[in-house]
């Protein structure tokens, strides 16, 4: 069993690369950026590594980073809350079935559809939360179908440790976006400042092993590129492989003290072409 923290949200394009083959080679060498000058104010060191990981989201669109802020126990917890969760019964669980909720919040089961061409087999439930405004936002009152307030289980300590979680993402994703700002040459706060009630979700992913199967039809979540900016990925168990540019499937392991980047279709429209959202799948066996 692996649960996953991903900041993402469920893709409804097809990837515009797939691979051909399937093969899979040996894991692959993403890029590994060091953001830790970027929390502090000495100019050099900032675009530094501000064009690091600038290069490596043109280059790959798939990176690790280390040296990020995001205390330990931040991480625990989210996932002690997130095995709660998904140890529940599932009649508890659809109790929030996100089906239910007019601004896409709450439990998403097994047995939904999944929209990727790929996946045929799908083995994976989550949880999806996003910014948690109150009831009497004017876009959520307007009917937005993504602002609002978040669905939160009858769970002790679920909301505090998953949203407490998510804040500190959010932070992280704003460095992030001042770092590519810097990066792209553009003027400060270009995208951020847009960023006023970002619709940013975090998805508490629980996938499930299989036992027999393993090929390029029944992947745990199938290909796709992700279509918001970028995601911040935290993984516990390896699964995840991305498309490299040679079209072999490479396998992005988790690495201890790193969280994974991956750029989305936004940031690659934004960015004219430059940054690259790059396709990746889910399968663990
Ligand atoms: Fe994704």
């Amino acid at each position: 069993m692996g649960t996953k923290l991903h900041r993402n949200m469920p893709q409804t394009r097809e990837c515009r690369r797939s691979s051909k083959s399937g093969r899979l080679t040996a894991p692959y060498p993403l890029p590994l950026i060091d953001i830790e000058p970027l929390y502090f104010r000495n100019c050099g060191h900032v675009v530094q590594a501000a064009a690091a990981l600038g290069r490596a989201a043109h280059e790959h669109g798939f990176l690790y980073i280390k040296g990020h802020s995001i205390d330990d126990s931040a991480i625990v917890d989210a996932y002690t809350a997130a095995q709660q969760f998904f140890r529940q019964p599932l009649e508890f669980k659809n109790q929030y079935y996100i089906g239910n909720s007019s601004n896409h919040r709450g439990y998403v089961p097994v047995t939904e559809k999944g929209v990727y061409p790929d996946e045929e087999d799908r083995h994976y439930e989550s949880y999806d939360l996003a910014l948690d405004l109150p009831a009497s936002d004017p876009d959520y009152v307007l009917g937005n179908p993504l602002l609002g307030p978040n669905v939160w289980p009858a769970i002790p300590k679920f909301k505090d440790a998953v949203y407490n979680y998510y804040l500190k993402l959010g932070q992280l994703g704003r460095l992030l976006t001042h770092a590519f700002e810097i990066h792209l040459g553009v003027p400060a706060g270009t995208f951020s400042r847009k960023m006023t009630k970002p619709v940013a979700q975090l998805r508490l992913l629980h996938y499930i092993e299989r036992k027999n199967r393993f090929d390029q039809e029944g992947q745990n979540m199938g290909a796709h590129t992700d279509y918001e900016c970028f995601t911040i990925l935290h993984q516990d168990s390896p699964g995840l492989q991305v498309l490299d540019l040679a079209d072999h499937w490479v396998n992005a392991d988790p690495i201890e003290g790193t969280f994974l980047v991956n750029i989305g279709d936004m940031f690659e429209l934004w960015s004219g072409g430059y940054f690259k959202a790059t396709p990746h799948r889910v399968a663990c066996s």
